[in-house]
């Protein structure tokens, strides 16, 4: 097992305010396995990433990684964030060189590391440029490329594609897909989107919105790539979609037991 989560509970208390975010959450991810984390805004998934990330703290329970538990952040997990988060003063050269100066990996082992990141995100001949002189493309694989610069064990992404119009994120989540066929990385990604989630992931974990509950564990056994015409496809998106409409009735219900001061468990018809 490449990474164990381990009866997760999350509490943010903030003066009087006690908000209890993710509720017992458990599920163990192989190695080399791409699994996706969808649930709708506010369901806890970027509070979950980080801490697996070492980011923040769980209230309860563990994460292990390789057997080890997760303490602070780490080089065994390249991260992510959200709208890609390149540094906008620094070429796609230093943006990739920067973690591994970080981990204090020799000048000619970043050389090396450099030149073999940058040829297999196509990327040869754009090392000096600014993000700003970059495609949105080329931006992502940039990222990509810097999170895996020192060969992480686990591959963490918030939303890498969030920001991306429809027709650039289906091209994106093919240049991802074929990133992370070359070495095929462990990858926790988050999502909301229910086609993106099917079309990259091998297994796709649905968390719920307010309980912050993990309510659907599906594997995709589709082969790669994926054909977004292919009825199975298609049937994979309807039950994923159910599974999130499901998660909405749930909530309300939970909604309406608190509103009712019904005692949890009990039917409400
Ligand atoms: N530091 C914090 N203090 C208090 N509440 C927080 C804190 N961080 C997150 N939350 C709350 O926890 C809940 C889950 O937030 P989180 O960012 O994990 O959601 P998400 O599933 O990633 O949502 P989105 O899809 O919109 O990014 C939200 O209700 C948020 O307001
Ligand atoms: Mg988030």
């Amino acid at each position: 097992m490449k990474v164990v989560i381990e009866n997760i509970d999350k509490v943010f208390k903030n003066n009087n305010n006690i908000k209890e975010v993710l509720k017992d959450i458990s599920f163990n991810v192989n190695e080399g396995q791409f699994v996706s984390l969808l649930g709708p805004s506010g369901c806890g998934k970027t509070t979950l990433l980080s801490i697996i990330a070492g980011f923040q703290d769980a209230t309860e329970g563990k994460i292990l990684v390789n057997g080890l538990e997760v303490k602070k952040p780490g080089p065994d997990r390249g991260f992510i964030f959200q709208n890609y988060a390149l540094f906008p003063w620094m070429t796609v050269k230093d943006n990739i060189l920067y973690p591994m100066k970080q981990q204090k990996i020799s000048k000619e082992k970043r050389k090396e590391r450099l030149s073999e990141l940058l040829k297999m995100a196509h990327l040869e001949g754009n090392e000096h440029l600014y993000p700003h002189q970059i495609s949105g493309g080329m931006k992502q694989r940039t990222a990509v490329i810097r999170a895996l610069a020192c060969k992480p064990e686990v591959l963490l992404m918030d939303e890498p594609l969030g920001a991306v119009d429809f027709q650039m994120r289906q091209i994106l989540q093919e240049e991802l897909e074929a990133l992370w066929l070359q070495d095929k990385t462990t990858v926790i990604m988050v999502t909301h989107d229910v086609d993106e989630a099917v079309y990259m992931s091998d297994r796709v974990i649905v968390m719920s919105t307010e309980s912050g509950k993990i309510i659907g564990d599906l594997e995709i056994n589709l082969k790669r790539p994926r054909n977004r015409e292919d009825l199975e496809y298609e049937s994979y998106k309807a039950k994923l979609t159910s599974i999130l409409k499901d998660a909405l009735n749930y909530d309300k219900k939970d909604k309406e037991i608190e509103r009712k001061g019904i005692n949890k468990g009990e039917q409400i018809v």
